[in-house]
């Protein structure tokens, strides 16, 4: 077989992670395909199409060498025989399962593809999240025509986190690949292994029936999100207790049967898979008849919503009942730092909530605003986009801490208190800043799942 890679889709899994194939494995010829010619234009560019600690660098190494960005879908079907697929799988938003199910029409439409232009046997390798059983789709779709061409069908999903991408897929927790038990599925799965073990510890590279592959994707987001929102109930409790939820997680992380990771409160989680992934877990559970197991999952989800509707009202309740008129700076609009993704970001709802009670929206974010622009740009409100956080909170009532960037951390409060109105608000969606200290100048702060510091009785 020839040394060459094709990957379906130049998306924010698709890029970086061929990116680093390529980088670690010189002797393969690495493309990544995509419909979108302003996508690939930008992967070919020195502007790329997403924000990305190391990308840039990455790329810059192996573009041009043996990574390749095109748009000739059909032709690199022909030239490759292992394709990586890694096409968007985003929630279904018509007919059956609307809002729950996942969407799989990309997905299809590119097993057709591989189909009609293949004229060799193929490894056909999920790496979009998919629900579980999909691969049995795909392969009957691909083993539809009596041609003489084989195709097996692996999946490998990718667990990578948006501004941790690279250095994730440089040292993964594990990588997986699922494969059909039989000595074809086998003989495909060693030639994806072969890839991974050239830089990846052969204990780290799991192998499971192809059904486990698939389920267990869903499963590790469900458990990453199920851990936030349980915190961010505890958040609720603290409020009403004295307790301080920062102080809680860490008593709780130290067993190291909970673990300290994934247990920081906050306006809730956002980020293109975790409601999405869930919602289809929760649809499959219901298509088998688990109802229980649905609902349960389910709840997952509605407390994200619960979170940030409390949020909007600690802002309302502590800002006098009103933010009518109101200016409020949110910083930060990313779903979390060092990435300058938007999707299922908790700053979307936020923004239009505040939008909702009459208040003008000031934006800033670092690497985010041309999404933001987008995100907003059918909500009926009075938003401004400033990237400068001192001038961004400018006559502004209030600020907001939407998203964890480090440089949030260190501005210069008391400058920023001096150009508010008064009186001031911070309310911390993050608890990343030094909340007695902001109270100290001046500010009346509330943080997630600790006591208020305010300025006046109450
Ligand atoms: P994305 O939307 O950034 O990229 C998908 C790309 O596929 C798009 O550029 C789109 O134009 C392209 N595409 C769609 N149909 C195509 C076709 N027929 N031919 C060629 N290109 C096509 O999505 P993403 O964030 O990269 O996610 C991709 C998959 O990986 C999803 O299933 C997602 O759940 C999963 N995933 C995402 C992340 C993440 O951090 N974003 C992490 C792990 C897994
Ligand atoms: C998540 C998973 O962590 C990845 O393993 C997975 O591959 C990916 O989803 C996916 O399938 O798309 P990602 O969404 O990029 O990655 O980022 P996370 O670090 O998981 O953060 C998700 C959201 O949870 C962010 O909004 C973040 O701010 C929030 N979060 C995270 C919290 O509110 N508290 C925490 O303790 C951790």
């Amino acid at each position: 077989m020839n040394k060459t890679i094709l990957c379906i889709g130049a998306g924010y899994v698709g890029g970086p992670t061929m990116a680093m194939i390529a980088s670690k494995c010189p002797d393969y010829r690495v493309t990544v395909v995509d419909v979108n010619p302003q996508r690939i234009a930008a992967w070919n560019s020195d502007d790329l199409p997403i924000y990305e600690p190391g990308l840039d660098d990455l790329v810059r190494e192996t573009r041009g060498k043996n990574l390749f960005f095109s748009t000739d879908v059909e032709g690199a079907i022909r030239d490759n025989d292992i394709i990586f697929v890694s096409v968007n799988t985003p929630t279904k938003t018509f007919g059956a399962g609307a809002g729950m199910a996942a969407d799989l029409q990309y997905w299809e439409k590119t097993a057709r593809q591989i189909l009609e232009n293949a004229d060799s046997s193929k490894i056909v390798i999920e790496k979009s999240t998919l629900p579980v059983k999909t691969a049995l789709a795909m392969e009957r779709i691909l083993n539809s025509q009596a041609n003489g061409i084989s195709f097996d069908v692996l999946s490998n999903p990718e667990f990578l986190a948006e501004g941790s991408a690279i250095r994730d897929l440089e040292n993964p927790d594990r990588v997986l690949i699922g494969s059909r038990e039989t000595d074809r599925g086998r003989q495909a799965r060693n030639a994806i292994l072969e890839i991974y073990a050239r830089w990846i510890p052969r204990e780290r590279i799991l192998t499971t029936n192809i059904w486990s592959s698939e389920l267990s994707k869903l499963v590790a987001n469900a458990f990453l999100a199920q851990r936030i929102s349980s915190i961010n109930t505890i958040s609720a409790l603290c409020e009403k207790t004295e307790a301080d939820v920062a102080e809680v997680a860490r008593a709780v992380g130290m067993d190291s049967r909970i673990g300290a990771k994934f247990l920081n409160a906050s306006v809730g989680f956002g980020g293109s898979c975790f409601k999405k992934d869930i919602l289809n877990l929760v649809y499959l559970c219901r298509f088998y008849g688990l109802e229980e197991v649905a609902d349960y999952w389910e709840r997952v989800v509605g407390i994200n919503i619960y979170q940030q509707e409390r949020f909007i009202m600690s802002m309302l309740t502590a800002m006098f009942n009103t933010l009518a008129g109101k200016r409020i700076c949110l910083l930060g609009f990313a779903f979390k730092a060092n990435t300058g993704d938007t999707r299922e970001s908790p700053a979307i709802f936020i923004a239009r909530r505040l939008a909702e009670e009459h208040a003008e929206v000031v934006i800033s974010d670092p690497k985010a605003l041309g999404n933001a622009r987008l995100d907003l740009a059918k909500i009926d409100g009075a938003f401004h986009y400033i990237e400068d956080p001192y001038e961004a909170a400018k006559g502004c009532h209030a600020l907001a801490i939407m998203t964890e960037w480090d440089i949030y951390r260190s501005l210069d409060y008391e400058k920023i208190y001096e150009k508010m109105d008064k009186p001031a608000f911070i309310f911390d969606g993050r608890n990343i800043l030094d909340h007695k200290r902001c109270f100290q100048i001046g500010f009346n702060v509330y943080p997630i799942g600790k006591p208020p510091l305010t300025q006046f009785e109450v």
